[in-house]
């Protein structure tokens, strides 16, 4: 039988040069904390169990990851790396293998940890290592006269001859974890930094000959670790250079693949055409042909085929029909459901409305709570009064109706099938299918009437 995963995320550091509130593995990079980044390439080995080793913060971490299944333990005081695996390893299965992760190291690839994971099933200790130019900081990897690794040596233990080494560790490892226990109880903390070093147990496994097998990442920044705003602005930097280089190999055209943020999961169809500084977040999916104008934020949002968005538009929890043309200055606020051919114009703010097929509302409107039919014509300047203070209420605009410029539909209201409301009406009364509704004051003429002028002040 293969050995199932076991993952450890340490996650128990303070966190101090982010000068933050918050535990530094809730920082978020596009959108998500670290370390949800971090669960994710867990979640894809499918592993048994994953334990995260937390201190600082309390609950506010578990809270905010929400995944019940996850085993959460305390680490208090933290005494270096060898202490926090320590803390975890009674809730280990001893048939596993174990895989060590940082919460704080956000980009590292699945199928790394993929490579690692086969290498431990056979029983090896798998340790990712890299070479770095300047390795300052890090702990060297000791290598034997036939090239083996045999142990690792901390910066500040160092001698001066190790601290000429240049690869590194990453302090990311797979191992099986009836070795790993046996291993943590031998751990002393009797070096430079009086902390219990996880990294003590590769010489530990030399000494056994128990194979310790070197693995690289695909790419330096899978093992970038977060310590300051500036490396986390670095990392999201990097992230989004992926997320587009991805966009663009699967046939997306971004005009500029700097100017793009996904912050969350965008799914594209064929020839979509994303033009500057657009934002996605949570849920997006473009169908084939959709166009984005500049300077749109899209959050939960579904776009069907050939549909166009154009600049400046802000929508959120909506669904867009097929071919429809939204903005530019659109608003588009949740639970608004457009049918195909729609027109939603400039200045015009949508919220939990469901608009019929080649409806339009080309400008300056707000239409809120309500449905309306197909082939509908809203005039510039109309808003639905949907609210009395109190209560919010229903607005119901039938096919083929036309609203002129500047009316107020005072909800709950009814506007009939291809009525037509005059322009400047307030209509708190349903106004009936297929006749003319107005309701404004007469314009009056009054002959004759003068400006007034101004009175001459009196010499003195
Ligand atoms: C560690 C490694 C070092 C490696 C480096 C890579 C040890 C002794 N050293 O260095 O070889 O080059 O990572 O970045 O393992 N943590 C806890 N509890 C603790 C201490 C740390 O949970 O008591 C967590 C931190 O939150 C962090 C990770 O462990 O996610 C690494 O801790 P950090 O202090 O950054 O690494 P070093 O010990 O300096
Ligand atoms: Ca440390």
């Amino acid at each position: 039988m293969t050995p199932p995963v076991n993952v450890v995320i340490l996650a128990a550091g303070k966190g101090t040069r982010m000068h933050s509130d918050l535990p530094k593995v809730l920082h978020p990079l596009a959108g998500r904390p670290l370390i949800g980044h971090v669960i994710a390439a867990a979640d894809r080995l499918a592993p048994e169990r994953i334990c995260v080793v937390y201190g600082h913060g309390g609950d506010a971490l578990p809270q905010a990851v929400g995944r019940d299944e996850l085993i959460w333990v305390m680490q208090e005081p933290q005494l270096g790396t060898g202490h926090a695996v320590q803390q975890a390893a009674p809730r280990l299965n001893p048939e596993a293998v174990v895989l060590i992760l940082y919460g704080d190291v956000p980009l590292i690839r699945a199928e790394t940890l993929q490579e690692m994971v086969a290498l431990a099933r056979e029983g090896a200790v798998a340790l990712l290592t890299v070479r770095l130019a300047n390795p300052a900081g890090y702990g060297r990897i000791v290598r034997n006269s036939q090239g083996g690794v045999e142990r690792i040596v901390e910066h500040k233990d160092a001698s001066a001859e190790e601290l000429a080494i240049h690869e590194v560790n990453t302090g990311i490892m797979a191992l099986p974890a009836k070795r790993l226990t046996a291993w943590l109880k031998r751990l002393s903390n009797d070096n430079a930094q009086g902390e219990y070093y996880l990294t003590d147990i590769i010489a530990m496994a030399a000494a056994e000959q128990v194979p310790i097998l070197p693995c690289h990442p695909a790419a330096m920044w899978e093992v970038l670790g977060v310590n300051s705003r500036a490396q986390l602005a670095e990392l999201e930097r990097t992230h989004q250079h992926n997320l587009a280089e991805a966009l663009l190999v699967q046939g997306v055209t971004l005009l500029d693949p700097k100017r793009i943020d996904i912050r969350g999961e965008l799914t594209c169809g064929r020839d979509v055409i994303i033009d500057i500084n657009c934002l996605f977040e949570g849920r997006v999916q473009l169908a084939d042909g959709v166009k984005i104008g500049a300077n749109c934020v899209l959050n939960n949002v579904e776009v069907a085929a050939g549909a166009e968005i154009l600049p400046f538009s802000h929508i959120e929890g909506a669904r867009i029909g097929a071919g429809s043309r939204v903005g530019p200055y659109s608003r588009i606020r949740p639970g608004t459901e457009l049918a195909e051919q729609t027109h939603i114009g400039n200045f015009v703010e949508l919220k939990n409305s469901q608009v019929g097929f080649n409806s339009k509302i080309n400008h300056l409107s707000y239409v809120g709570d309500a449905s309306v039919g197909s082939k509908v014509n809203i005039g510039a300047g109309t808003i639905t009064a949907n609210y009395d203070g109190a209560n919010k209420h229903h607005t119901d605009i039938e096919d083929n109706a036309s609203i002129g410029s500047n009316c107020v539909l005072v909800a709950p209201v009814r506007i009939g099938a291809a009525a037509t409301i005059g322009a400047g009406s307030v209509i708190s009364k349903s106004a009936p299918a297929g006749e003319l509704t107005v309701a404004r004051a007469k314009a009056v003429t009054i002959a004759g009437w003068k400006r007034p002028t101004k009175k001459m002040k009196e010499e003195r």
